[in-house]
């Protein structure tokens, strides 16, 4: 018997209740431990993307959830209520939770429209029926329901195994790396319609990623996993913008990195002073600057000459330029550095060019 407990502990941090909480789960394959620590909860309505690099535990955690890995140390409510604590599982096929995992397989002998029915069995004929239109036109398969998986493009299939996991209703949907076999044109494709389809269903979503910008894409809040453990919640605003270590800033995109040391409660850069916070008088820091927060331009009076970056070379990626770039640091080192402008922004090698530090992007943590 499950024991049926309502709690407030699963809240989401907004206030919103939870409609899927994990709390305080711990876990370990043999000697093995994949999940330190980890607490999280999603609303309805929301998607929340599990973020972290290969081996972090993510996989784990969403099968504790979907009721696949049998659970050792703490509790999985659903709905507000206890569906999992060690010794004490309502199988998965209780859960109301729908997973779509990274081999999502279809049902080779079914039809597309056969497939998303399966879930179906305790509906009328009719009903059934309907149901299965409906989750078709909202991945936009509707003209391909009599056909076969083999007769589909990868996107395709994938469509038609997110209608198979939504079209049962769950409240809570668990995705496990779900566009990771589609070509990239594909992918951008098929996010989309999944994010609509999601959105529409209001199904409370957990998906993982080890991709910081699908995450981005996709997601309401971002849990940032490492080693088992959860590194920092939010939205993925304040995941860009205010990354609580350095770990979670590189994850979001590549960072320059200049060494530095707390002075009089300010950190000197090439680019002028930085606030160090709450760190100590004479830390040792690294100065995180993303490309995008060093603004180049043209040399003009007042611009002070010692402050001048060389350029290395330049390269056109499309919607940013890339700029390499070379600066003599207060040691006398140099130092290496790229910029990302919009556009096009291409000087030439070797020409001098001024800096303008955007302070928001730029974050100094302790030295480790
Ligand atoms: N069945 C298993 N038996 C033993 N160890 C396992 C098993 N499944 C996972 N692990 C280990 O547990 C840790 C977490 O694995 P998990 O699959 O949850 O990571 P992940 O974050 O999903 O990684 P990836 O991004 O590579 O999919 C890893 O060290 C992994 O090797
Ligand atoms: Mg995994």
């Amino acid at each position: 018997m499950i024991a049926i407990a309502t709690s407030s502990e699963g809240a989401a941090k907004d206030g919103a209740p939870a409609i899927l909480a994990l709390e305080e789960i711990h876990h370990k394959y043999g000697a093995v431990t994949a999940i330190e620590v980890l607490s999280l909860s999603v609303a309805a309505g929301e998607v929340v993307c599990l973020l972290g690099p290969s081996g972090c535990g993510k996989t784990t955690a969403l099968r504790i959830a979907a009721g696949l890995e049998r659970l050792q140390q703490g509790r999985v409510l659903l709905d507000g209520s206890v569906i999992a604590d060690p010794g004490r599982e309502l199988p998965p096929e209780r859960r109301n939770v729908g997973f779509l995992f990274q081999d999502y397989a279809l049902f080779p002998h079914l039809s597309v429209a056969d497939n998303v029915a399966f879930g179906l069995q305790n509906l009328s004929g009719r009903a059934r029926t309907e149901r299965v239109d409906e989750m078709l036109e909202e991945v936009n398969l509707i003209r391909a329901r009599e056909r076969f998986p083999h007769e589909l493009s990868g996107g395709q299939q994938q469509r038609v195994a997110l209608a198979r996991s939504l079209a049962p209703r769950p409240h809570v949907i668990l995705l496990d790396e779900p566009f990771s076999s589609l070509d990239a044109r594909m992918r951008d494709q098929v996010r989309d319609n999944t994010l609509h389809a999601l959105k529409q269903s209001g199904a409370g979503t957990l998906m993982v990623t080890h991709d910081a910008e699908e995450a981005m894409f996709m997601a309401d809040k971002i849990a940032v996993m490492r080693r088992g453990r959860l590194v920092q919640f939010g939205s993925p605003v304040e995941l860009y913008c205010h990354p609580v270590n350095a770990f979670v800033a590189e994850f979001f995109g590549e960072v320059n990195r200049l060494p530095g040391t707390v002075t009089g409660g300010r950190v000197a850069t090439p680019f002028g002073d930085l606030p160090s916070r709450d760190l100590a008088e004479g830390a040792a820091v690294d100065v995180l600057v993303r490309p995008e927060a060093l603004r180049l331009g043209h040399i003009h009076e007042g611009v002070d000459p010692s402050r001048a970056v060389k350029v290395i070379a330049s390269r056109m990626l499309g919607r940013t330029s890339l700029i390499h770039l070379c600066i003599n640091a207060a040691n006398g080192e140099e130092l290496h550095l790229h910029s990302r402008m919009p556009g096009r922004f291409l000087p030439p090698e070797n020409a001098m060019l001024s800096v303008e530090l955007d302070h928001a992007q730029a974050f100094v943590f302790p030295t480790n």
